[in-house]
Order: C-alpha cells, then sequence, then structure tokens
C-alpha cells in the first residue's frame, strides 16, 4: 500500500478512536433515566413523528419521540410484536392545543388547556383524520409548546410502566402540573466548584467563565424537561457578583440558549450588595433611587440578551451575606426592588426564607434558630410584590436528616411561596449513602397545617392558582430542588438520581407515591425485570428511614461535623456554638425544649392544632421528639423504649440495614444487564455500609459515655471480635487520638506519620496481633482512614502471607483521621487457628499516613 494511503488510514483510524473516546466520556442524559436503546419495553407510536409547529421546543419533542424509535424504524420487525409493529405506520402529531385544533378541527381538545399542561390522543385513523390508511393517529397537544414536549415526554414514560393500552380515543390523558415554579438551582461557582456538590466539578463553569462546550447543559436541559422542570438558577446563592457584569451576561446567554430548546428558562443568584460591589454606588440600601436605577437598567440588559430570563434568586443577611439589614430595611424593601425591576419582562424573585443570625448565644434559652424564618417573614406577609416567591427550607433548620415542616409556610397566606429542598444529599450522606429522599419530601408535601382548624396540606399552599381545594390563593408558588449536578455522572452515583428524577415527577404531581416514583424510574433506568423493580423500590424505600436510624434519630438532627464537611459523625460540633444546631445533650437528658411553656416558644409558631401537638410530650410524634422537647434519657417514648434505648437499637437496625442492602443487591446479579452499574451501585452499597457501623459506633459509644446507662442489649461498648490497632505490637505506627473522640473505636487509633527520610520513602508501619480463638473460616474487617491526597496501601497477611492488599484511594472529606474517612475492608473467608499471626502493613503516601483503627473477626458465614 503506497505511503499516503498509510497515513490516510491512520489518521483515519486515529480520528476514529478520538470520536470514540470522546463520545465514551460524554456526559449525556441516557446515563441518568433517558435510554431508550435496547430498552425491553419501549413504547411504541406511529414512526412519522411530525410537529405542527416551527419552534425549537417543539422539534426537541419530535427528536426526542424519533430517539426513542431509533433502530425500530429500520430494524427488524420480528423483535416486536405485530400488533404494536402494525401502530408503527400512522402518524404521531406534536403541537399547540392552537395548532391542533387548526389541523383537526374535530378532535375535542379541551379549551381550558394550561400551559405547560398536556393532552394525548390516540385514535384509530379514519375517525377523525384521513390519510393514515388503517393505522394510528396519536395527537400530543399542549396547552404551550413546553406542554407538548411534556407530553412527548409522558408518553416516551409509558414505555417504562407499559400501560400504554390504556390511551383509547375515549380516554385521551390530561395532565397539568401543580406548581408553576418547578426549578433547579445549581450551587456553581465561576471557578468550578460547586458549593455543596458531590459529583464533580460544574457543567457550566470554569476558570471564571461559562465552559466553552455546553453540551453537556444541553443534556441536562434534555433530562430536566422529561421530568417537567421549567427553570434552572445557574449560580450559587453565596453569588459571586462578577456574574452581572456585561461581559458575564453575554456568557451566561449561551446557557440560556443551550437549555431554551427544552423549555428550561434560565434564572440566577444576585448579590443584594452588588449595586456597589460591582456597579460602583457608594451604596445597596434598596431604598435609595440610584440603587433603583442600577438594578432597572441590568435588569433591562440581561433582557437584551435572555429574552426569556426567568429571574433572580436571592439570598441576603444570612451566613456573612449582605442584606437590607445593613440600612434597618426589610426582606420586602430588598425583594420588591428587584421584583420592581424584573416585573415588566415577566420575571419573577425568588427571596429565600434562610435568614438567620449565626451568631446565637447558646446559653440563652429562649434563643432558637429554628424561629428564624418565621420571626422575619411572618410581620412581612402581604408587603411583598405579585412576582416574589419566598423560598423557604422544607424544615426550620437546614436540610437535616429528619426535622419537622417548616411552619412558615403556615405563616404567609398573602405571599407566593416555594419549598427548597435538596437532591444534592448534603446532610444526608453525600451520594455515598443510598438516600432516597422522596418519602421525606412526601411527608412535608401531605402535612396538614390546619390553618384555621381546617384541612391544609403543605402542597396546597405551593400549588398554581386555580387548582382545585388551594389553600391561600396567591398567584405563583411551587418547588425548588439544590441540584448540585457535575461533571461525574451527574450526581456521581447511579442510585442518587432517583432523587433529581423524584423531585420532577413530585414538582409535577405531589400526589404520585414515592413507591410509584421509584418503580417508574428504576424501570427506565436499571431494568424492567419485575423482581429488579421490587428490590430497587424496596431499598429506595427504606433508605431513608435507615439513614435516620444511623445517623439522628427521634429529631436530634442529622449529628454530623456541622461547622465542616456536614458528612460523618461529630457530635460535639452542633452543641455550645452560635450556628443554632443544638440538640442539648448532657449527662442527664437530651433534646431542644422548643415549647411555648418552658422553652424557646417555636412550638407556637404553628397554627393552634399543630402547635398544641407538638407542645405536648403525650402528642409529640416519636421520630420529632428531641427537637421539640428536653427530656431524660431514661423517658420513655410511645414505643415503650427509653429514649436512650432508642439510640442504641435505632443505630444497631441502621446499620443491619445498611448491610441488608449489599445483599439484595447483590441477589440480582445477572438480571442487571448493565454490569458497570451494577459494579459501581454494589460499590457504593459495600462501602456505604462499612460507614453506618463508623456511625453506629460513634453515636453509640458518645450517648453510652455521657449517659452511663448501658444498652439492655449489650452491644454497646462491646465488640466482639475486635482488636484494636492501639493494642496491636507496632513496628513503626505510632498511637494516635483521634478528633473527634467517637470516631475511632475506644477514641485511639495508630497512624505511620513519622517523618521519613527519603531512602526510607518506601517503608511501611505495621501491626501485628496474634489470634486466640477457635480454628474456624471468618471474615476479617479492616477498619481504617482513607486520607484525601495520596494513594496508601494496606496489605493484611496472615503468618506471613499476604491475604489481601488493596489502595486507599476514596476521595473523602477532611485530611484528618477521623469519621469522615473511615472506611472499612472486609477480607471474606479466611482460615485462622490459634496462633496465627494477624498483620497489617501500612504504606504511606504523601498526606495519607495509612491511619488504622481496627480490625475485626467474626465468623464466616
Ligand atoms: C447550608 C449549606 C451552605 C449554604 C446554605 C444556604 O448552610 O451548608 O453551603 O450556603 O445552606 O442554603 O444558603
Amino acid at each position: 500500500m503506497p505511503q499516503k494511503k498509510i497515513d490516510f488510514l491512520k489518521a483515519f483510524v486515529f480520528v476514529a478512536m478520538l470520536a470514540a473516546s470522546s463520545a465514551a466520556l460524554a456526559q449525556t442524559a441516557d446515563q441518568a433515566w433517558l435510554r431508550y436503546t435496547g430498552h425491553t419495553a419501549r413504547v411504541l407510536y406511529p414512526r412519522d413523528v411530525r410537529a405542527l409547529g416551527t419552534g425549537a421546543i417543539e422539534a426537541s419533542a419530535v427528536q426526542e419521540l424519533q430517539r426513542n424509535l431509533g433502530d425500530l424504524a429500520t430494524g427488524p420487525a420480528h423483535s416486536f410484536s405485530a400488533r404494536a409493529w402494525g401502530g408503527l405506520g400512522g402518524q404521531t402529531v406534536v403541537g399547540t392545543a392552537e395548532e391542533v385544533r387548526k389541523a383537526f378541527p374535530d378532535l375535542p381538545v379541551p379549551a381550558d388547556l394550561e400551559p405547560d399542561g398536556f393532552w394525548i390522543y390516540s385514535a384509530p385513523c379514519g375517525d377523525h383524520y384521513n390519510g393514515c390508511g388503517e393505522h394510528n393517529l396519536i395527537v400530543i397537544t399542549g396547552g404551550d409548546e413546553r406542554g407538548a414536549l411534556y407530553g412527548a415526554f409522558a408518553l416516551l414514560r409509558f414505555a417504562a410502566s407499559a400501560n400504554l393500552g390504556k390511551l383509547r380515543p375515549e380516554n385521551p390523558w390530561r395532565s397539568h402540573p401543580a406548581f408553576p415554579i418547578r426549578w433547579v438551582d445549581e450551587w456553581d461557582n465561576p471557578d468550578g466548584t460547586i458549593e455543596r456538590g458531590y459529583a464533580g466539578r460544574s457543567i457550566f463553569f470554569e476558570g471564571g467563565n461559562v465552559r466553552p462546550d455546553l453540551a453537556p447543559v444541553a443534556e441536562y436541559g434534555r433530562l430536566l424537561a422529561s421530568i417537567g422542570i421549567n427553570g434552572l438558577n445557574v449560580n450559587n446563592v453565596n453569588a459571586a457578583p462578577q456574574l452581572l457584569d456585561s461581559d458575564h451576561l453575554k456568557q451566561l446567554a449561551r446557557v440560556a440558549d443551550a437549555l431554551r430548546p427544552w423549555g428550561v428558562r434560565l434564572a440566577m443568584s444576585v448579590a443584594i450588595a452588588s449595586p456597589q460591589t460591582i456597579g460602583g454606588l457608594s451604596t445597596y440600601d434598596p431604598l435609595d433611587p440610584a440603587v433603583k436605577a442600577w438594578w432597572n437598567a441590568k435588569v433591562d440588559e440581561i433582557y437584551t440578551l435572555i429574552p426569556d430570563f426567568a429571574g433572580f434568586t436571592v439570598k441576603a443577611d444570612s451566613e456573612g451575606q449582605p442584606g437590607p439589614s445593613s440600612y434597618s430595611r426589610t426582606p420586602a424593601d430588598a425583594a420588591n426592588l428587584l421584583a420592581a425591576a424584573l416585573a415588566p419582562h415577566g420575571g419573577v424573585v425568588l427571596y429565600r426564607a434562610f435568614v438567620y443570625n449565626h451568631h446565637l448565644d447558646w446559653r440563652d434559652p429562649k434563643a432558637d434558630r429554628a424561629r428564624a424564618a418565621y420571626d422575619i417573614f411572618h410581620p412581612l406577609d402581604g408587603r411583598f410584590l405579585p412576582n416574589v416567591i419566598i423560598q423557604t427550607k422544607e424544615g426550620p433548620i437546614d436540610f437535616q436528616a429528619q426535622e419537622p415542616v417548616s411552619p412558615l409556610y403556615a405563616g404567609l397566606r398573602q405571599t407566593s411561596q416555594a419549598m427548597e429542598l435538596q437532591v444534592t444529599q448534603e446532610y444526608t450522606g453525600q451520594q455515598r449513602h443510598l438516600v432516597y429522599l422522596a418519602p421525606m419530601w412526601k411527608q412535608v408535601l401531605d402535612f396538614d397545617m390546619r390553618v384555621d382548624g381546617a384541612h391544609t396540606l403543605v402542597q396546597r399552599i405551593l400549588a398554581r392558582k386555580g387548582l382545585a381545594r388551594k389553600a391561600f390563593h396567591q398567584p405563583l408558588g411551587g418547588m425548588v430542588a439544590v441540584a448540585g449536578v457535575g461533571r461525574d455522572r451527574w450526581l456521581g452515583s447511579p442510585l442518587a438520581l432517583a432523587n433529581l428524577y423524584a423531585f420532577g415527577r413530585l414538582a409535577w404531581d405531589p400526589n404520585l407515591s414515592p413507591e410509584q416514583i421509584a418503580a417508574e424510574w428504576t424501570r427506565q433506568t436499571i431494568s424492567t425485570d419485575p423482581e429488579v423493580v421490587r428490590t430497587v423500590v424496596k431499598m429506595l424505600m427504606q433508605s431513608w428511614p435507615a439513614y435516620v436510624n444511623y445517623t439522628g434519630p427521634l429529631g436530634m438532627q442529622t449529628l454530623t461535623d456541622i461547622t465542616g464537611s456536614h458528612y460523618g459523625p461529630n457530635i460535639e460540633s452542633s452543641e455550645r456554638n452560635g450556628w443554632g444546631q443544638w440538640h442539648n445533650a448532657d449527662k442527664d437528658g437530651v433534646g431542644m425544649d422548643r415549647t411555648v411553656a418552658t422553652g424557646t416558644g417555636f412550638a407556637g409558631q404553628y397554627p393552634p392544632e399543630v402547635a398544641k401537638l407538638y407542645e405536648s410530650l403525650a402528642t409529640t410524634p416519636d421520630e420529632l421528639l428531641l427537637f421539640f422537647h428536653h427530656v431524660p434519657y431514661t423517658y420513655r417514648l410511645h414505643s415503650g423504649k427509653t429514649v436512650i434505648q432508642h439510640i442504641y437499637d435505632s443505630h444497631y437496625d441502621g446499620a443491619a440495614q445498611a448491610a441488608e442492602f449489599v445483599r439484595d443487591w447483590s441477589a440480582l446479579e445477572g438480571r442487571i444487564k448493565d454490569q458497570s452499574l451494577y459494579e459501581q451501585v454494589r460499590d457504593h452499597l459495600v462501602y456505604q455500609a462499612g460507614h453506618a457501623i463508623v456511625w453506629r459506633d460513634a453515636i453509640v459509644q458518645y450517648f453510652l459515655k455521657l449517659s452511663g446507662i448501658p444498652d439492655e442489649k449489650g452491644r454497646a461498648g462491646h465488640y466482639p471480635g475486635r482488636l484494636e490497632a492501639e493494642d496491636a505490637r507496632l513496628t513503626g505506627y505510632k498511637v494516635i487520638d483521634i478528633t473527634p473522640w467517637e470516631d475511632a473505636s475506644g477514641g485511639k487509633a495508630v497512624s505511620c506519620d513519622e517523618e521519613l527520610s527519603d531512602k526510607d520513602k518506601q517503608r511501611s508501619c505495621s501491626a501485628e496481633w496474634t489470634y486466640a480463638g477457635p480454628a474456624s473460616h471468618y471474615n476479617i474487617a479492616v477498619q481504617y482512614f482513607d486520607l484525601q491526597g495520596g494513594v496508601a496501601h494496606f496489605t493484611l497477611k496472615i503468618n506471613g502471607q499476604p491475604a489481601d492488599s488493596w489502595p486507599a484511594d476514596a476521595t473523602l472529606p477532611s485530611n484528618h483521621p477521623n469519621g469522615d474517612n473511615s472506611t472499612r475492608r472486609t477480607v471474606p473467608n479466611i482460615a485462622l487457628k490459634p496462633d496465627d499471626v494477624l498483620r497489617i502493613e501500612g504504606t504511606p503516601d504523601g498526606p495519607d499516613p495509612t491511619a488504622l483503627d481496627y480490625i475485626e473477626i467474626t465468623p464466616a458465614p
């Protein structure tokens, strides 16, 4: 072959390889739940798909419907039933109500189809439409273009739930969202980091600017549209002011362009001090005319670049962010300033009620962070412009594993409201733990506030105007999720995506059950095999209660490091400081007295019937007891258990449940076609089961020491088969104290962090024990600390023979050994006999000193 041809071939192969590898690296919506190809229950509809209109959103609907049919349009008919294949004739038509009425004057299109709503009609051709022979006609009609797109995605979801047969001419499918505001908030910073994000770097920003490649943003738009999300707030609520400068606004217009074909409108967080910080004014007083003029001009500039801009999110007077209080103005003054600028363009302001003093006096029995939102915003009710929405976190503190519902929802009757929740699992395991949050959100949505003694579900307060049984009749309202998606497969963990999916589905229809949503998601994402669906739904549904059990039960909140990582156990970090996340534990008792009679009075912020329920110990539900009351450890719950025994039991139960998830998932091996998905989930669950033990032991040993009351079941403080590192024969390793002490077994560990000379760099430290139990087969768990930066190595040897060796290569919070990074490796089925020598060798790497807590020898099952 002539040289030239070879070069060409080489170049071709190289380009093809490059294309394949970038395709493999590309971040796409099918890595979440939009995978159609090869789906065993793909929905079939006439393959001639067309839009009646010319807009980009309808074009997206057509593209998506065609994408699903994909290979079916050309592929072999025999893989589908004859009936289904026949159905691929005819036409699938997408359009707005107006367009459909014009094209099909005989169709009974509802006269009052709402914006974002849809109506899907299916008819044998001939009934209403001449020209498609004996085949079907499916008409997807939207109240507007966005509604048509949502209708297309709804039809595609049928694929997974496999009940398309229900769609008949006499039974068209009509649906509309319960809430007009269905937004995701991204807490992304211009430098590419994401506040409280656990899935890599930003898909929007890098190095201070919007990224050149916004393909992942368009894919994210697809994902969001598929679950009916209509707004995306692109930057951190701790807002970088420079994003409002003209250069950055032009860049943000590109993000809006990428999202627009999917009906997702761009919004942004703004800092209330911007007129001063980037505008050069001497003030940001919301009542100052120059400030007003600055915002008006800025908003006009935004709309020239982004005509469908959705609005602003505001965090002010909160956690160090400046706000109207600097000028003795109210949140209403600040919100109305922005709202007045946005109103002529159709934009809205989501003003966050997360306003509180983080320098509270913990010695003051009346001080209470939980009170702040209601105390500040309730007196302002009725003073906000109609395009202001007060955005309130679902609980009064801060996305804890368990909190009561925020009383503010009932405290604003003349103000539109949105509920803020977190898909990103800041306080709920940071995606390393499986925690399906839909059951928690559903509890909040279905909470009955009993306003004026009448049935008042939170979802009815947030609902759109005109919805049946709407409470308070405000024009806007909805749900906002802090999403935290990044470049690492959206949320970093496959099962965590169920939360994003569930958020969208509940924001569309809060009456869906979390089980139903979990099943829908599983069928689309993992498999339609009934055994897989049953198991995954069971795991998802058990995951939140399990997490509450092994972290912070009885309304104590997540007993984590609240001033740092928000991840591992650190019980006292929430006590005796200004942050106000106290649970008030001492040697006699635990819990915050928030009653009106003797406590902070927080319980009195609820409408009277609910206030009465929480005021009394007798009627407060066990799961919120310690949020509302301070009781002795010996206090008996409704369950009949004492508080201390419940603390012990719930932690053992929760950790056992986490271990069960590993068994449940492993039983599905072989049934899940995507082996890499299977393995990723298995690895996550194995890690979680180990970390649940870290949590269990930390909380249990802490409360055992504090209360001095033993566990009735004899478990707390007794660990059969555990051999502590500090009791081993150590070479190189030094005994260290762990902070907080409860994060290590007995408060101590060993660390190989002595100064090593260059020539000694490869040296290891070792810990050795002599086995003294009966001869048998055992699982040997090694509990070690996997620190950031550096890949240390561990080896387990039995009588000098390596039994296992592994890298400590996880990316966990904190660069000190503690409960954030305490990790368990279990080496199964090892034969041991008396006098065998077990040895752990740790080879440090950089800042990771292969710190070791203990080994634990338990009979192999
Ligand atoms: C939490 C979170 C912060 C965030 C804040 C907020 O406190 O840890 O990172 O900025 O909530 O919601 O504003």
